[in-house]
């Protein structure tokens, strides 16, 4: 390849230094974009096929630059928890993330991190919470009932699942409800995506890349005005808490600033919640006992009692929806890069080195989770955790997912009015499979047939 064309790759020029500086680690295939393609295609098969031949720590290439991939739940507590505050999620995301979502929540380390994620933090406290989940029960059973009149959903359900979830984070962050300015914000935020995996990233070459970026300016734009709006007049929405936030002196969020998180926060809130709901939905269509264990939950419950309330007695929901994003967490993979030289796992890494640490390998380690493979909700009943790091679908640490609350709650909410009204199953013969990047999500586009009940 021209040299000249190097910079350009995902990643930038290769570190040699820092491949060299790992030398004392195993080697996982050293060749450019190898790993990225286990990865993309069979990610459990590349990270069990590392653990068995040369233990949970190895150095390989991802994204064009030299990465430890780290399996074990121990290296991931050590990571999240950061005690030490050696890790930088910043500068791990920054090559996958940096130019399409700078200055995201997650794009932020230390005290900044820790101020920023202090503004954020209200807009999604109980009371806050409790209005969002309650202004979303009638748009979701308007929308089952115009999926149970299709009958059946494309793509085992993943575009409609997208849809739902953007058009909910539409209206909860930004009272957004004109239908043409939802969907531009979807295709904007599908572009953004999928120009966070584009592995060139030249203007005109790498096409995915250019629409990533002009979809994000579209997208800046649409926020900017929205946010002086709230400015003038605030509304129910998320952004009009941010542009009310303020620190403990006094300061407030620049609207700038505020565009940013929101950018972000569109993208972390819908694209994982529908990955985890379309899991749900075809996992539980793989396993009809599960779906009707879950209806007669629902037709236990106590009609007078709060939704809230309701929510929360879902208990073999819970378990499922556990279940779900242990077998298929819809972010497979976290990144980090060493601020300093540290030790994890009694093995040194240099500062500066890049880390991917795999939570969909610990989430199905046998040594965690006997039967690793297999749907069993019930492994959940015992509220224990075989190891505190052993299922990480919200991440941990400083950086644990803002948003956790409200996506089980949007998912119960779903789960709960679509098997209430309707049996679901695959077309006959259908073994569903996955890609795990850059967000779970099914690889066939069969549908999702939907049966309404008597
Ligand atoms: C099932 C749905 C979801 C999953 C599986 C998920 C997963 C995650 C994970 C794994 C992280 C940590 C990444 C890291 O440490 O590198 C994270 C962070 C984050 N998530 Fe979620 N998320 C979900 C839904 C949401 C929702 C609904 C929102 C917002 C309303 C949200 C907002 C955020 C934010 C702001 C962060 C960054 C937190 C920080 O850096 O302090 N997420 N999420």
């Amino acid at each position: 390849m021209a040299k000249r064309l190097k910079p350009f790759l995902a990643g930038g020029t290769f570190n040699r230094a820092g491949w060299h500086a790992l030398a004392h680690l195993p080697t996982a295939g050293g060749a450019p974009f190898w790993a990225d393609l286990q990865i993309l295609r069979q990610p459990l098969a590349f990270t069990r096929a590392v653990q068995t031949s040369l233990g949970p720590m190895a150095r390989t290439v991802i994204g064009g630059q030299p990465q430890v991939l780290m399996l074990s739940a121990t290296a991931l507590e050590a990571v999240l928890l950061d005690r030490d505050r050696v890790f930088s999620a910043k500068g791990g995301w920054d090559s996958l993330m940096g130019a399409l979502f700078p200055r995201g929540l997650l794009l932020r380390d230390g005290d900044e991190h820790r101020h920023h994620r202090r503004l954020l933090l209200p807009s999604m406290k109980r009371e806050a919470l409790q209005a969002y989940v309650q202004r979303m029960v009638a748009p979701i059973q308007y929308t089952v009932t115009q999926w149970l009149q299709a009958g059946q959903l494309p793509g085992l359900g993943l575009p409609t699942m997208r849809h739902l979830a953007l058009s909910r984070a539409a209206d909860l962050l930004l009272a957004l409800h004109d239908t043409a300015e939802v969907r531009q914000a979807e295709h904007d935020f599908g572009e953004l995506v999928e120009a966070s995996t584009a592995l060139l990233r030249l203007p005109l070459i790498g096409r995915r890349w250019t629409r990533g970026l002009q979809a994000r300016a579209r997208l800046v734009a649409q926020l900017a005005s929205l946010t002086q709006a709230r400015r003038a007049q605030p509304g129910p929405d998320l952004l009009s808490q941010l542009v009310l936030a303020r620190d403990e002196d006094g300061h407030q969020l620049q609207d700038d600033e505020i565009v940013d998180h929101l950018v972000f926060l569109m993208m972390a809130a819908h694209d994982t919640t529908a990955s985890a709901l379309t899991s749900s939905l075809t996992l539980l269509a793989q396993h009809p006992p599960w779906q009707q264990r879950l209806r007669d939950e629902l037709a236990a419950e106590d009609p007078a009692q709060d939704l809230m309330s309701r929510l929360a007695s879902r208990r073999q929901m819970g378990w499922v929806i556990r279940e779900v994003l242990r077998l298929n967490p819809p972010v497979a993979f976290l990144q980090r890069q060493t601020l300093s030289e540290v030790e994890v796992d009694g093995v040194r890494l240099p500062r500066g080195a890049l880390l991917t640490l795999v939570p969909l390998h610990v989430q199905r380690d046998a040594r965690w989770w006997p039967q690793p493979d297999d749907f069993h909700p019930e492994r959940f009943g015992d509220s224990n955790l075989p190891h505190a790091y052993a299922w990480t679908p919200f991440g941990g640490g400083a950086h644990l997912c803002l948003g956790l609350h409200l996506a089980e709650a949007q998912m119960r909410l779903v789960l709960g009015e679509l098997l209430a009204r309707a049996e679901l199953h695959l077309p006959t013969g259908l073994l569903p499979q996955w890609r795990h990047a850059p967000i779970t999500h099914p690889v066939q586009r069969q549908p999702l047939l939907l049966k309404p009940l008597g």
